[in-house]
Formats: structure tokens, C-alpha cells, sequence
């Protein structure tokens, strides 16, 4: 248990200036593990360098992959080739970080030894059976505690069977559990996925050599990986997380006055719904400078204050925003009319509820908001609601950020009772928004 470290927001001028957010979270996990798993030296430049990251570079060392630091966001990794890891000797701690640990049961389900996994309370109470049914269709076993949570034992399997998999449920770190299984199974494995999700891995995987096919077939988007391809080291190239863009973005929006450039920021179609949703909302959010880096489109947003008012963001939006909507709904909240925002079950399953996050911490702040089913309703005056609570983070740094946003504009501080968490996914958050403006300060 770390100590926790409470933060306050309170309200604040107009926020100027430019800056970074930290690499892509998601990109930076795949970066270590595909660069432990290639030949020859991979080097990455931007790397977040958040404890959810570092959890996933301390996993690949302990199989047997050399990953250092050279300078900030500056990692090399040293391969082992497909196949080539080796039994950890002890439990690997995987922390807060959902992505570490569902890739990895992936890449070590299809390796012939057992593994041990553990994390944070938070890690230790989300659903790992979406994850662990397919990789034992494929041979892999599993011990855990109910409902395949951890901790967990992995055996892998000496001979690993290729599957075609239809996701139940639209996730990113399902499919890519699977198809990193895929990488040391003969023959071919495919994923169909019903609703497009995040593509990084079937992205890198090419970037680092593998064969990976894309279809539209009736039941969706198919991912076909052929297996045990030899990876070779390429160098990835981070661009700015746009889950961490949205926190200066949405305080941007809201704070009268304002006028910001967060640059650098990963816009991959399949990542970028929360700014489609902030535009349908009448946000003032301008692409400048668009450019592809590291084979994903790039560019610097601009975002000036403008009144916000109610959308209804459809369902079939929530993958390319999963992450997003507790940020959205604290704009939604300070928004005119109303906003609703369709088919959260998933929010339900983060590193919190986040549904329960958004109805339970929004209304003691003073908004008016309604679950229904999967879908949550927020009603908003044009005004922001009053604030002067405490919201407790659950372990979940973005419960932390949105609601420091928040603070910006009620007319009473919003305390946060741990804001620990944030350095997961955004080390620094706190002096970043500051430099911008905002009024983010330790409480005694
Ligand atoms: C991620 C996928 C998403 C997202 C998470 C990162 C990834 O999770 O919420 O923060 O890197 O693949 P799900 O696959 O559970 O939707």
C-alpha cells in the first residue's frame, strides 16, 4: 500500500501555453514486449515512462529480455526471438496496469512454463476469463481465484493450436492477447471482432515484420496473424498519448479564455472519438501541423474556449473512446442540455467502475445525471455544477485527472482523496496542468 497523496483543484483563469503529454500508453506497452520478442537491438524514443509501463519493462527483464534506460523516454531492448523467453522466478507484480497484464498472459500462454501474476487491488479485482478462455482453446491452462481473477498461474503450453476467436466483448487487450499467443503457434490465428478497436498491435506486429491480414467479413473486422514469424528489431518512435491529451483539451474547453496547443498528440482514427465527441459538443479544437510518426498519424491540437453544449455519443463510438468518458462526462456536466452517451457496460470493468464514478462523483458535485441501463444521462444548466467534495480515486488515475479538471471550473474546490494513481499514466500531470494554468495543489 503506498501512502495516499490527496490533491485539490480549485477554480482557474484563463489556461495559455503549449505543452507535451507523455507517450502513448498502449504503444509504449507493445514496444517493450514486441521488442523482447524480436532479434537484435530495438530502440524507442518517448516512451511513458508511467509505473503501468515500467510494471511491463520489469515483466520482459524477468524473462529474459535486456531493457534499458538511456535518458528520458529514451529504452533500448534486446530480443530474445519468438518463443525465446524464460520461466520468471518469482510472481510477476503487474501493479494497476490492465494492458501489462492481459498481453502478457498472451505472449506467455504460448511459451512451455509457468508464470505467476499479481497486482494491485484494483488489477486484482478485474475480470481476466474474457482473456483466459480463448488462450485455453489454444492450450494454455490457468489457475486463478474466482472468475479467472488474479493472482494467477499461467502454465503454457508446449504445443500451442492456432484459433479463429469472435470477441464477445469489443476489447483491444482481448484480441491482442490472442494474436500475441499467435506469435509462437503454427499455422494461422484470427480474431474477428465485431467493433473495431485500437490496431497498435496488429500495427507494430508489422512494423516489426510479422504477416498480419485484415478483412471485412460479415461478423466484422478479422485480424489474421501468421505464426511464428521472425520479428526483428525496428524502432518505435511514441507519439503523445491522446487518452492523456484529452485532460488539458477538456480543461481547455471549459476554462473561459482559454488558449492551448498540446502537441504531438496521436490522432489513430481508432483512439481519437473524444475529440469527435468535444467537436459535436461545439469545442473550438483545431488540427495543426498533422504528420505521421512512427506510422501513426500525429498532429498538434490548438483548443480555445468555447461553450460546450449536449450530443448523444452513439455505442458504436465507445472503443475508439473507451478510456475517455469520464473526462467527457465532466465536460458534459458543464455543458447546456443534455448529453447521452451510449453502451458503457465496459466502463464497468476499468480499473474502477467508472460508471458508477461518473453518476456517483458527478452528482455529489452537484450535476444532474441518470444511468439507464448502459447508458448514462447528464444534464447540464451551461453553468458548471458547484463541486466542494471529495471524490475518492479507487486506484483509477483517470477518476484522479477527470475530476481535477473538473475543479477548475466549480465555484468550490474538488479535493481528490489519492492522486497516487496518476503517475500510472501521467507522471507530472499535476505540474503540466499547472503550467498551463490551472490550480492544482498538495492537501496537508
Ligand atoms: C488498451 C485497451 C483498452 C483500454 C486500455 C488500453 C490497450 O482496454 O481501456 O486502457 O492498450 O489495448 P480493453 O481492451 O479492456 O477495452
Amino acid at each position: 500500500m503506498h501512502a495516499p497523496r490527496p490533491l485539490l483543484s480549485r477554480r482557474a483563469g484563463p489556461l495559455s501555453g503549449t505543452v507535451r503529454v507523455p507517450g502513448d500508453k498502449s504503444i509504449s506497452h507493445r514496444a517493450l514486449m514486441f521488442g523482447g520478442l524480436a532479434i537484435g537491438e530495438t530502440r524507442i524514443s518517448g516512451l511513458l515512462e508511467g509505473e503501468d509501463v515500467l510494471a511491463t519493462a520489469a515483466a520482459m527483464r524477468a524473462m529474459g529480455a535486456k531493457v534499458t534506460r538511456d535518458g528520458e523516454g529514451a529504452w533500448r531492448v534486446t530480443g530474445v526471438g519468438v518463443g525465446g523467453l524464460s520461466e520468471p522466478d518469482a510472481p510477476l507484480d503487474l501493479g494497476n496496469a490492465g494492458t501489462a497484464t492481459r498481453l502478457l498472459m498472451g505472449v506467455i500462454a504460448a511459451h512451455p512454463f509457468t508464470a505467476f501474476m499479481t497486482g494491485d487491488a484494483s488489477l486484482r479485482s478485474r475480470p481476466m476469463a474474457r482473456v483466459t478462455v480463448p488462450l485455453e482453446l489454444m492450450g494454455a491452462r490457468f489457475v486463478s481465484r474466482s472468475k479467472g481473477r488474479l493472482p494467477l498461474a499461467i502454465i503454457g503450453t508446449e504445443t500451442p493450436m492456432p484459433i479463429s476467436y469472435t470477441l464477445p466483448v469489443a476489447s483491444a487487450q482481448v484480441k491482442s492477447a490472442v494474436l500475441l499467443a499467435g506469435l509462437n503457434t503454427p499455422g494461422e490465428t484470427s480474431v474477428i471482432e465485431p467493433e473495431p478497436t485500437r490496431d497498435h498491435t496488429e500495427n507494430m506486429l508489422r512494423h516489426f515484420g510479422a504477416e498480419v491480414r485484415i478483412e471485412e467479413v460479415p461478423e466484422g473486422r478479422k485480424a489474421t496473424l501468421v505464426g511464428q514469424p521472425i520479428l526483428k528489431a525496428a524502432d518505435v518512435v511514441v507519439p503523445g498519448d491522446p487518452s492523456s491529451a484529452a485532460f488539458p483539451v477538456v480543461a481547455a474547453c471549459l476554462v473561459p479564455g482559454s488558449d492551448i496547443i498540446v502537441s504531438g498528440v496521436g490522432l489513430n482514427p481508432l483512439r481519437a472519438g473524444v475529440f469527435t465527441s468535444l467537436k459535436e459538443m461545439g469545442a473550438s479544437i483545431e488540427e495543426v501541423n498533422p504528420r505521421t510518426e512512427g506510422g501513426e498519424p500525429v498532429a498538434d491540437l490548438r483548443v480555445r474556449y468555447a461553450p460546450l453544449h449536449g450530443v448523444e455519443v452513439p455505442p458504436e463510438r465507445a472503443p475508439s473512446m473507451i478510456d475517455e468518458y469520464l473526462v467527457l462526462a465532466v465536460a458534459a456536466a458543464c455543458a447546456s442540455g443534455r448529453t447521452i452517451l451510449r453502451g458503457l457496460s465496459e466502463l464497468r470493468v476499468k480499473e474502477s467502475d467508472r460508471l458508477a464514478a461518473i453518476a456517483d462523483g458527478l452528482t455529489a458535485c452537484g450535476a444532474k445525471v441518470t444511468v439507464e441501463g448502459d447508458d448514462c444521462i447528464i444534464d447540464g444548466t451551461g453553468t458548471p455544477p458547484k463541486g466542494g467534495v471529495t471524490i475518492a480515486a479507487k486506484l483509477d488515475h483517470r477518476i484522479a485527472m477527470s475530476y481535477l479538471i473538473l475543479g477548475a471550473v466549480t465555484a468550490e474546490p474538488i479535493t481528490i482523496d489519492d492522486a497516487a494513481p496518476v503517475d500510472t499514466s501521467f507522471p507530472g500531470f499535476a505540474d503540466l496542468m499547472n503550467g498551463l494554468g490551472l490550480k492544482i495543489e498538495g492537501v496537508a
